[in-house]
């Protein structure tokens, strides 16, 4: 694999191991806080952001070895309000900046495995950003989110809310693969 999309592939297995880690402290607060949908959304999420670490960290399966990595990340742990904006940050530089990016590389370079691992998790964050807005929209009204049954696919990584499609829209897997959160 080319140096540049390897760097970037670990950078993007960084992040989300550390979302993943992230929303499940928030899941925890927002749970205390006595908004169960909200901590439902957050472990829902923090379950996708471990897929998409889970296949990033496989594709990096030819280039072992010990690095240090530099990944973006969101500190925070305040109010589930606080928590939720804090999400959205996260997932907007994800959406508008660091996958777009490290896709153009891994493009120019034609690593395709790469640039399938990080195409499926930019549609996935898309998604959680506007799940992300619409809880927090909730909570700064003081209720709890109104939110139906949520779907991770355990492929890629895609949420879903409400009934299930027989297909991951993003991956193509059967649904089956999904895992449910209600
Ligand atoms: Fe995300
Ligand atoms: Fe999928």
């Amino acid at each position: 694999m080319k140096e540049m999309t390897a760097a970037n592939l670990r950078s993007s297995y960084g992040g989300e191991s550390m979302a993943h880690m992230r929303y499940k402290v928030w899941a925890d607060k927002a749970e205390k806080d006595g908004f169960p949908n909200v901590a439902r959304l957050f472990n829902a999420v923090s379950h996708s952001e471990h897929v998409h670490a889970w296949n990033h960290f496989s594709r990096l399966r030819g280039v072992p070895g010990d690095f240090q990595v530099v990944a973006g990340a969101v500190f925070g742990a305040g109010a589930t309000a606080d928590n939720l904006a804090g999400a959205m940050g996260g997932e907007w530089s994800e959406i508008e900046e660091m996958y777009p990016m490290y896709i153009t590389v891994a493009e120019a370079q034609g690593e395709e495995g790469a640039v399938r691992s990080m195409s499926n998790a930019l549609a996935a964050e898309k998604t959680h950003h506007a799940l992300y807005a619409r809880a927090k929209t909730a909570v700064e009204a003081g209720a709890d989110a109104e939110l139906g049954v949520i779907h991770v696919c355990d492929m890629c990584g895609a949420t879903m809310e409400g009934d299930a499609p027989d297909n991951c829209p993003v991956c193509g897997a059967l649904k089956e693969f999904f895992i449910t959160f209600a």
